[in-house]
């Protein structure tokens, strides 16, 4: 989704704002600009115009090429010209001396109007004065593009952003600030935006329900999308809230907000009452080298094999192996009768494994909604408690949902892996998973570790009786060891991912818990090798499906050794009377599945209750090396986005 970043201080900008959109890149993207401050320019002809302005490139495609346009920018690779900006002066079209401290940019994923230059931000106004950048969508664009059209403003872009630059402008006498509060109470819709002034040292950054941050240096200072952006420079940060508007210099920062308070539900006051507020300053416990590649050809590799530490992280205080007991930080209220859990994709996925083992081991009614058709509809308010589960804490769908839950009166919990997100100050608790930066769009060790974190709570829920009876805390002791060794048997996985490879359509079956594996599986493999695949529960597959089933077509089957291992031989016979071919997930030790299926990939013992943890561990690697054979972008998959920030 869009990546946001901003510099104000005593560097030049432009090398530093490229870096960081750099790492912004994970976000998901298809275009991307920068626009920066200079303070004077020198014509054509050597004079020197002192008159600060704003030179803006631009361009469909990476962020590598548009560093092209800069270069006179020592250790950035290019020397192609300097892009022009449509509809502005094409003359300039090289960063004139001196450079700018001041500047913002942007990585955009098209939400409204094509993937294109005029498209791609930041975007001014008709002066070329005021430059924008935006994550989120103005829902009244349309009503206001046309007023602003009749009020005589020009719009060079079909996007919804445009007109914030224009609102920001209709209201500025001098005063920049005001001018963006003003226009920022015609907007209705969801918003971070950063502002450039050509005549103002200093950026004004707002949000509302899309996330931003300030990155806090020595005499710099940074706004960001997220902490991916600005650890390079600084591990302090200040979270924004929804309301808040910030005044960011090379040397000052100051907030004012007109929300009241934290977690506020509704997001679309239209006051222009601002008054200052103080947010607090957090240290991020990530450091550069786990947002980084370590060696790995690609960060999802890197994560896959940063599972086991990802799992004894989260698991780390919470567990006594001498008392078989859970302790978390979470408390459970007196008269809460049943659960929803709230989530989009793979932590849907996750949700619904935890559906099935807080049902088994604690008796309590539990539901799944995908966060975007969660409705209150057969909840007893104040009875239920929603779990909103997402590992970026910002994806929009979940965010309104706990908002929802909580403004009805339910009680709401957060589980999440990123400190200070949004998710954390709308929901009444939070469980933190610890699996530090996740960059690869593909969610690979934040959905193991949400697995724990659901474990966990399931268990801290069930009775003593079970957890004394079933071993449970032993099994959660043995994850780290037996997903190091599903690692170790990567290489094994390999030729039934190039085979894989080879198809472009595939199902996924699995029964029981293992149904939500089969899917997490399935949507790895489409996310990142392209390839048509599709979840079923084992039993559903002759209802229909069936009718696709033959050589062209190859199922994936995990026959994990429970109750449900002799229907799922039932339905890989079934399967293999229609002629494709099976890969079969299955447990070391068990030779009966070779007689029935055409490759099986070993899973190393465990508790049944536990197998989801090792069968996606091995889903992963297949859909890593699948998506590797077929040379598919594996980080930065085709229309996707790390976190979802709009509805
Ligand atoms: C995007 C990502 C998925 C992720 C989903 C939910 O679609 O590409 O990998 O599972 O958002 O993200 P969340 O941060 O809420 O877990």
């Amino acid at each position: 989704m869009c990546g946001i970043i901003a510099y104000a201080g005593y560097k030049e900008c432009q090398p530093i704002l490229l870096e960081s959109l750099k790492r912004l890149e994970y976000r998901g993207y298809d275009s991307c600009g920068i626009a920066v401050r200079v303070e004077s320019r020198k014509s054509r002809r050597g004079r020197i115009n002192p008159t600060p302005t704003i030179e803006v490139y631009k361009d469909v495609g990476r962020v590598g090429d548009l560093a092209k346009s800069f270069p006179q920018i020592q250790g950035l690779k290019g020397g192609g010209r300097g892009t022009p900006v449509d509809g502005q002066d094409a003359r300039p079209t090289r960063l004139q001396t001196p450079g700018s401290g001041l500047g913002i940019a942007h990585t955009r994923w098209a939400t409204h109007g094509e993937v294109s230059k005029s498209n791609a931000h930041p975007h001014l106004d008709c002066s070329g004065r005021i430059a924008v950048v935006h994550n989120g969508v103005i829902e009244n664009f349309q009503s206001l593009r046309d007023e602003l059209t009749r009020e005589g403003h020009h719009f060079s872009s079909e996007t919804d952003t445009e007109v914030i630059p224009h609102l920001i402008e209709r209201y500025y006498d001098g005063d920049l600030e005001g001018a963006v509060t003003r226009a920022l109470a015609d907007v209705r819709g969801t918003y971070a935006i950063i502002v450039l002034a050509a005549g103002h040292k200093k950026l004004v950054a707002a949000r509302r329900e899309s996330p931003l941050i300030i990155g806090i240096g020595d005499r710099e200072n940074f706004v960001a999308s997220d902490v991916a952006a600005v650890l390079d420079y600084t591990d302090r940060v200040i979270y924004l809230e929804d309301g808040d508007i910030a005044l960011v210099s090379e040397g000052s920062i100051s907030i004012t907000s007109r929300e009241s308070g934290r977690g506020t539900p509704d997001s679309r006051l239209q006051t222009l009452d601002y008054r200052p507020v103080q947010r607090e300053e957090q240290v991020i416990p990530w450091s550069l080298e786990e947002a980084q590649k370590g060696g790995y050809e690609h960060f999802m590799l890197k994560e896959i094999h940063e599972q086991p530490k990802a799992i004894e992280n989260t698991l780390s205080g919470h567990i006594s192996l001498i008392e078989r007991t859970v302790s978390l930080n979470v408390r459970k209220e007196a008269g809460l009768e049943d659960i929803v859990l709230v989530a989009c994709g793979t932590s849907s996925h996750a949700a619904l494994i935890a559906e099935y083992v807080i049902g088994k081991l604690c008796h309590l009614p539990v539901r799944v909604k995908v966060a975007s058709e969660f409705n209150c509809h057969e909840m007893a308010l104040e009875k239920t408690w929603v779990w909103g589960i997402s590992q970026s804490g910002e994806t929009l769908d979940t965010l309104r949902a706990i908002k929802k839950a909580r403004t009805l009166g339910c009680a709401t919990l957060a589980i999440t892996n990123v400190p200070g997100s949004s998710i954390t100050r709308i929901a009444e608790q939070v469980f933190y998973t610890r699996a530090g930066p996740e960059i690869g769009v593909a969610a690979t060790k934040t959905f193991l570790t949400q697995l724990v974190a659901l474990y966990l709570l399931a268990f801290s829920f069930a009775s003593p009786d079970i957890m004394n009876a079933e071993g449970l805390i032993e099994g959660l002791r043995l994850l780290p060891s037996r997903v190091r060794q599903v690692l170790d048997g990567a290489e094994g996985i390999i030729p039934h991912a190039r085979h894989l490879s080879r198809y472009d359509n595939a199902f996924f079956i699995g029964r029981g818990l293992n149904y939500p594996v089969a899917m997490e599986g399935a949507l790895k493999l489409k996310e990142i090798s392209y390839i048509h695949a599709e979840a079923y529960a084992a039993g559903e597959l002759k209802h229909g499906p069936f009718a696709l089933l033959g050589p062209s077509t190859p199922v994936v089957a995990m026959a994990t050794r429970d109750d449900t291992y002799e229907p799922m031989l039932t339905s890989i016979k079934e399967i293999k009377a229609r002629g494709s071919q099976v890969i079969a997930l299955a447990e070391e030790g068990d030779e009966d599945i070779e007689q029935f299926v055409d490759a099986v990939i070993r899973i190393p013992p465990i508790d049944p209750l536990f197998s989801p943890f090792l069968n996606s561990v091995a889903l992963q690697l297949l859909a890593y090396y699948a998506a590797k054979e077929r040379g598919c972008p594996i980080d930065l998959p085709a229309n996707l986005a790390k976190s979802v920030t709009v509805p």
